[in-house]
């Protein structure tokens, strides 16, 4: 147990779980307990991750019949997999004889899972086909043709663009809704490629010792740390601020920052016209797209954002061959496998269609960027992992520590006269800030927490929840 704040057992940790949501709502701050506390992390797991729509994988890493890889929900095992009709399933990896997994490797192909503990065997669209000496069963024993004992699946999966996400909460609202308004800015990231989106290579997968809302409220929107947590390798490698101070560059106008739904928030820099980031002409097509999302595409140079809970995206330009620039995608997934022990997961992805060179080249280049091993994100661990360490210190729980999130209930939008004819940002579905400093989106983490946590939380149809 890496520290606990209190007596540890739920009922304890409850009213001051109320009291933050409170803190969170009313004034932007976020008691640093939160980000450190056992149980709370415990009730994170059943109150968030068992209710919320959490990303599971993307469709083109298991292209053919019977291709699988494991996956989780929160710390639940499931199974991604496609079935011998093609159709993508979510299973959970758990034998309904005894609980045993009935999956023990990471990828892979086949038709069954069979379990290694008795030898139930399970077709690959999770319906039991095989009893080892059933036929020695006692007749008064449990009746296999009258008892439901498939694999168990999530009550709802959806998927978009490709990216399947499942939610083990009948009674939580369904994906369309529960993306709202963001749609519009996931479609002028993701809605783009010709032929989807394609994932290079296997995930990076990597533990940090940190809170997995840190990661997530890092993508969701915060601006304000590039030029200082970023310093060295944004001054010395991409030579930003050699004529003008880092702040003064990042203050002015380039980012903007959005806020959907009350807990989905992203960041992008703009600037001149540069259309759809730097991808290859041939796989791109935003034909979907509105005037609107168009005129926003034409000049966004990076986004990323963070859909709540802990599904994270980052597309940039992050190298060139020449004077050509290579583009490409990261996704996240911050997996909270303990209070302070985050499981990041990143995926590669580059439209469907690119040549081998350019994806040999941008996978190269955002490992290089946006990896453990890439040259901006050990920036992020180095500050990231602090947080829980200040969190459970004796220190903060004498002066109950509270962390604190800037400006966006202040400042409105700034002006951006480079760009301001070529946007129009009240058009724009959601809140809108350009302050640099503003933690308007990051702070989207916190009011979904806020809102799961409370119980209030995003399922509009209660009595279905109540079913279960
Ligand atoms: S636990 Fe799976 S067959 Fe017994
Ligand atoms: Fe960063």
């Amino acid at each position: 147990m890496s520290g606990s704040n209190s007596p540890s057992n739920v009922g304890d940790v409850d009213g001051r779980v109320e009291a933050a949501c409170r803190a969170i709502e009313s004034d932007a701050k976020v008691p640093a307990f939160v980000f450190s506390h056992r149980d709370v992390w415990e009730l994170e797991l059943e109150r968030i991750f068992g209710r919320s729509w959490v990303f599971v994988g993307h469709a083109s890493e298991i292209p053919e019949p019977g291709d699988y890889r494991l996956r989780y929900i929160g710390t639940d095992p499931y199974i991604f997999v496609r079935d011998e009709g093609g159709t993508i399933r979510v299973l959970f990896n758990s034998c309904r004889h005894r609980g045993t997994e009935v999956c023990r490797s990471e990828k892979g192909n086949t038709s069954h899972f069979r379990c290694p503990y008795h030898g139930w065997t399970f077709s690959n669209d999770g319906s039991l086909t095989g009893v080892p000496f059933k036929e020695t069963f006692r007749e008064d024993c449990f009746d296999l043709e009258e008892e439901d004992v498939d694999l168990f699946e999530p009550p709802q999966v959806d998927s978009y663009a490709g990216f399947y996400f499942a939610c083990l909460d009948a009674g939580t609202d369904p994906f369309d809704e529960w993306i709202g308004d963001f749609e519009w800015y996931l479609d002028v990231n993701f809605d783009i490629a010709t032929d989807g989106w394609e994932v290079v290579g296997d995930p990076h997968r990597y533990e940090l010792d940190t809170n997995w809302k840190l990661g997530a409220e890092n993508f969701a929107g915060d601006t304000y740390h590039h030029p200082s947590t970023h310093h060295s390798v944004l001054t010395e490698a991409y030579g930003f601020g050699q004529e003008e101070s880092l702040h003064e560059t990042f203050s002015g106008g380039m980012s903007r920052l959005v806020a959907c739904e009350g807990k989905h928030g992203a960041d992008f820099i703009t600037g001149p016209p540069d259309e759809l980031l730097d991808f290859p002409a041939d796989v791109i097509d935003a034909s979907g797209l509105d005037d609107e999302q168009r005129a926003f595409l034409e000049v966004a140079q990076k986004f990323v954002g963070n859909l709540f809970p802990n599904f994270s995206f980052l597309t940039m330009d992050a190298t060139r061959n020449g004077e050509e620039f290579r583009s490409a995608m990261s996704v996240r997934k911050w997996r909270p496998i303990g209070p302070n022990t985050t499981e990041i997961w990143n995926w590669i992805l580059v439209p469907t269609g690119v040549s081998d060179e350019y994806r040999e080249e941008a996978y190269r280049a955002m490992h290089a960027t946006f990896s453990p091993s890439g040259n901006f994100e050990p920036d992020d661990y180095a500050v990231w992992r602090s947080i829980p360490d200040a969190a459970e210190s004796i220190t903060a729980r004498k002066h109950d520590l509270e962390t604190y999130r800037n400006n966006f209930q202040h400042l409105g939008m700034i002006d951006d006269a480079e760009y301001a004819d070529r946007l129009n940002e009240s058009e724009w579905p959601g809140e809108v800030d350009a302050a640099p400093s503003s933690d308007m989106a990051g702070h989207t983490v916190y009011s979904g927490w806020a809102e799961m946590m409370s119980g209030s939380g995003s399922r509009g149809r209660p009595e279905e929840a109540d079913e279960r």
